[in-house]
């Protein structure tokens, strides 16, 4: 095959090559229609297959509410894998394989008549497929949907208890899609519902960030290298900036984004997310306590806003007509499913602190949004500036150079890019070659993409392993989820008792609101253009 060559020759990229397999199982999918399964689950779960790394004993149930066969099904997914897959095109003999193991069962989440079609198709299934009784419920509908599940689950004997299943060699777990819950009191109530059927250890919240090769790579670039950790905290760093930044508009799911706006959607979950792994303490272990223990203390040490904190330190914004990339785009307001007076935000720029030892003092600026000028998500860390005394007359001499580029002193930067390019970029001040002491700043990189070969695996594929192996590092425990929800609940609620908000509308194309540019300028600082 054209890609083997390459692999073989760079002994750095055999890393890709799965090693790993999940348990037996059989992944029920509820929402087996929908966009998530057709886009991200089935093309991860065909990859999987492609790397080996599913289990012997392997299959999928598809739950929906419309009506279709195995075969119209099965051929469902196969356009769908043909469309998404990282790999193309799709390998027809594995296909057939794979798809020997899809069914699907009709059914409402809420009619118990579903559970008891899906239990006899799971008796069939762990008959026929070798799946050992062990089942995977992977719950990607709307949240709404949650409940009603949980409980179809429990009332029909689906779920067992981690005791019984242990006696009996067998699991069953269930896989949560956010948005986990809409402020603090619906996801404590969720968490209630959910611990009712289920055991904590069978239950996984998933943040699809933290199946990104990039996001995982945080730990291992913190804590596996002696450069960075000496110097990561308030007496070298001056302030940490986190983008979440997409090109794309609301997609078609302008009914979800007018109850999420970014804040449910982006905010509280992947960006928090990012902001933990960032900020966070050494774990004892990799062990998805210890790693979820040190996430849980720098949320509890975040600094809460009150009312007018939240008007200083929070800026929304929400995109109207513009320009993305040459091309066109309407406001958020004339978006499909849309009310034509919406106020949703689809930006957020925030200023908050981490309260801890090793932050205090250090702002932690954070943004994210739609329809922004370039899709980027980037942690960046910069550094204090050092004294200029030395080079002083340097900087006299010529702020410019013959290019046209800036010169002079400007503070270090560790730029992490998650995606896309990603890569790890250390930007610092360096001579320019000549007669005279110029100074430039100047970037070392890292890129994946010339390091490792640039088909890494999708953060569901690793995600989909890991549940179906039960390691639980990368999914949200529920102190965790609950901590994210109190910490923005200060933000919602100041915004609910201010009255109808009307967030300022930038530009579709640009970087934001200019209100976001004044909190930075307030501090002195500006938003860097990753
Ligand atoms: C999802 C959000 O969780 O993440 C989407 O619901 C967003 O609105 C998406 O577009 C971004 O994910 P990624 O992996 O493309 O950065």
């Amino acid at each position: 095959m054209a890609t083997s060559e390459p692999i073989a020759l760079n002994p750095l990229r055999r890393g890709l090559v799965e090693d790993r397999t999940g348990d037996a199982c059989a992944a029920v999918i509820f929402g087996a229609s929908g966009d998530l399964t057709r886009r991200k689950l089935m093309p991860a779960l065909y990859n999987l297959a492609w790397g080996r790394a599913l289990p012997g004993g392997f299959a999928v149930v598809g739950v929906g509410r419309r009506d279709k066969t195995d075969e119209s099904f099965r051929a469902e997914m196969r356009e769908a894998v043909s469309a998404f897959s990282r790999r193309k095109p799709i390998d027809g003999a594995l296909w057939a394989d794979f798809e020997r193991g899809l069914s699907y069962v009709r059914g409402a989440a809420n009619d118990p008549a579903t559970y008891e079609s899906l239990r006899a198709q799971l008796e069939r299934v762990d008959s026929e497929r070798g799946t050992r009784n062990n089942h995977l419920f992977y719950l990607a509908v709307p949240p709404s949907e949650f409940g009603p599940i949980v409980d179809g689950l429990r009332a029909s004997g689906l779920v067992s208890t981690p005791g019984r299943d242990r006696a009996a060699g067998t699991w069953s777990r269930v896989v949560f899609e956010k948005p986990f819950g809409h402020d603090l009191a619906s996801a404590r109530a969720l968490n209630d519902s959910i611990a009712s059927a289920f055991d904590e250890s069978q239950v996984f919240r998933i943040d699809h960030y933290l199946g990104k090769e990039t996001v995982q790579n945080l730990l291992v670039m913190r804590f596996a290298n002696l450069l960075f950790e000496p110097v990561w905290g308030r007496e070298h760093v001056d302030q940490v900036q986190i983008t979440v930044a997409e090109e794309i508009g609301v997609e078609g799911r302008g009914r979800f984004y007018e109850q999420t706006g970014v804040t449910r959607d982006i905010v509280e979950n992947h960006l928090m997310q990012l902001l933990c792994l960032t900020a966070m303490e050494p774990p004892i272990s990799l062990s998805a306590d210890a790693v979820r223990d040190e996430k849980v203390k720098v949320l509890r040490s975040m600094r809460p806003m009150d009312r007018d904190d939240v008007s200083h330190n929070v800026v929304r914004g929400q995109y109207g007509r513009g320009l993305v990339r040459g091309e066109p785009a309407a406001a958020y307001r004339e978006e499909p499913d849309v009310a034509p007076g919406s106020n949703v935000e689809t930006y957020v720029a925030m200023r908050c602190f981490v309260d801890n030892w090793r932050w205090s003092g250090v702002p932690f600026y954070v943004r994210a949004g739609k329809r922004l000028a370039r899709r980027v998500t980037e942690i960046a860390v910069v550094f204090h500036e050092v004294p200029q005394t030395l080079f002083r007359a340097a900087r006299a001499a010529g702020a410019v150079a013959d290019d046209g580029g800036p010169r002079g002193i400007t503070p270090n930067v560790l730029a992490v890019r998650i995606q896309p390019d990603e890569g790890i970029s250390l930007r610092f001040i360096s001579k320019e070659p000549g007669q005279q002491t110029f100074l430039r700043d100047v970037a070392m990189d890292f890129r994946y993409g010339t390091a490792f070969g640039s088909n890494t695996p999708e953060a569901y594929e690793r995600l989909l392993l890991d549940a179906m192996r039960g390691e639980a590092t990368l999914f949200t425990r529920r102190d965790e989820v609950e901590a994210q929800w109190e910490y923005m609940d200060h933000v919602l609620e100041a915004w609910a008792s201010s009255g109808p908000p009307v967030p300022p509308i930038y530009a579709a194309g640009s970087w934001g609101p200019s209100e976001a540019d004044d909190l930075l300028a307030r501090d002195g600082r500006r938003w860097r253009k990753p």
